[in-house]
């Protein structure tokens, strides 16, 4: 049998297929479908310092090969989460990854100090498309000094490793990527969603109450794998890089992977086909019994070392 697991900031993952954040609320609704603790790791919706209530709707609509959302980071509160929702994350036999997000550099702070002592979190992911309030809006990951700062001011405080989801909303993400990696990141997970409109010709006006929203779901595959493979061209084995971002198939999964992704994150495809993480994790199995390959990592940044001819 392959190989699946693999080690990573001195952790054995069961496999490299995670679901991302916002795609899979803290875990515990999939119980209902199938045995979460199937899955190499579960990112949470992003936690805050405070609660926050969302945007208003409509906040989601489907595009063609996608979706747009602008659901607004809605969550209960980092406090709130260790005090109700963390007691039942502790029964499920898998890792957790805790999304954070904050206004402030401060925030960003004292929202990963809360989750210091959850030993079943075992990382930070920061998502840093969020407006920086001290820098008139500007998404913190839209701003190197503001994302080296950051990065920088969070390594200073924790002890779990930290993983930076960078945005795709910018002309060189490889820059950004050197930044974080510059700063202390432990790892880099690649993309977010890309800023999309869709107007609705009856109503005369944009769809979502918010305008623009985030558009994920397979049309934004080929560019996940664009930004993956540029990333791991600049910065090679510096640090881990995991994929997200239009993954349905182990194929897709693959796609990341071959670019240089060391695990994947599975999304939107949870809304259409909530077996999808578990069938990517099959396929990746199958995948490599039928090329004779035994250790998964001999898979990731495959697509480099072929000597490939346009
Ligand atoms: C409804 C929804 C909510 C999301 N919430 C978050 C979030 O809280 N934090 C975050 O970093 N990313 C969030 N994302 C982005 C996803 O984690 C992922 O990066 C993106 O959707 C691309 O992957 P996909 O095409 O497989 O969905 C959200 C995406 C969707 C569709």
């Amino acid at each position: 049998m392959p190989n699946l697991s693999f080690e990573l900031f001195g952790i054995r993952f069961k496999n490299p297929v995670w679901v991302a954040s916002g795609t899979f609320g803290y875990g515990l609704e999939a119980r209902e479908i199938y045995d979460v603790s199937r899955l190499g790791a579960v990112v949470t919706k992003g936690l805050s310092l405070r609660p926050r209530g969302g945007n208003e709707p409509p906040r989601i609509v489907e595009t063609p090969c996608g979706m747009l959302n602008s659901i607004g980071l809605q969550n209960p509160g980092v406090e709130k989460f260790m005090l109700e929702i963390y007691p039942e994350i502790e029964k499920i036999d898998t890792y957790f990854i805790a999304n954070i997000f904050g206004e402030t550099e401060e925030e960003y702070v004292e929202v990963c100090l809360t989750l210091e002592s959850a030993k079943k979190i075992v990382a930070y992911e920061l998502n840093v498309s969020c407006p920086n309030v001290k820098k008139g809006g500007i998404a913190f990951g839209h701003d190197p000094v503001a994302l080296g700062s950051l990065v920088e001011s969070i390594k200073k405080c924790i002890k779990k490793p930290l993983l930076v989801k960078l945005s795709p909303n910018v002309t060189d993400v490889t820059e950004f990527a050197k930044v974080c990696v510059e700063s202390g990141a432990d790892g880099l997970v690649l993309i977010n969603t890309l800023v999309g409109m869709v107007i609705d010709i009856e109503r005369e006006r944009p769809d979502l109450s918010t305008k623009t929203g985030g558009l994920s779901g397979p049309a934004i595959l080929p560019i996940a794998v664009r930004m993956i493979w540029e990333t791991f061209e600049k910065l090679g084995n510096r640090v881990p890089i995991i994929g997200v971002g239009g993954i349905t198939t182990e194929r897709d999964a693959l796609q990341h992977i071959y670019a240089g992704a060391s695990a994947v994150q599975v999304g939107t495809a949870n809304f259409y086909d909530p077996l999808s993480p578990l069938k990517v994790i099959e396929g990746i199995e199958k995948f490599m019994e039928s090329k004779g390959i035994k250790n998964f990592t001999d898979l990731v940044g495959r697509a480099h070392r072929l000597d490939v001819k346009a």
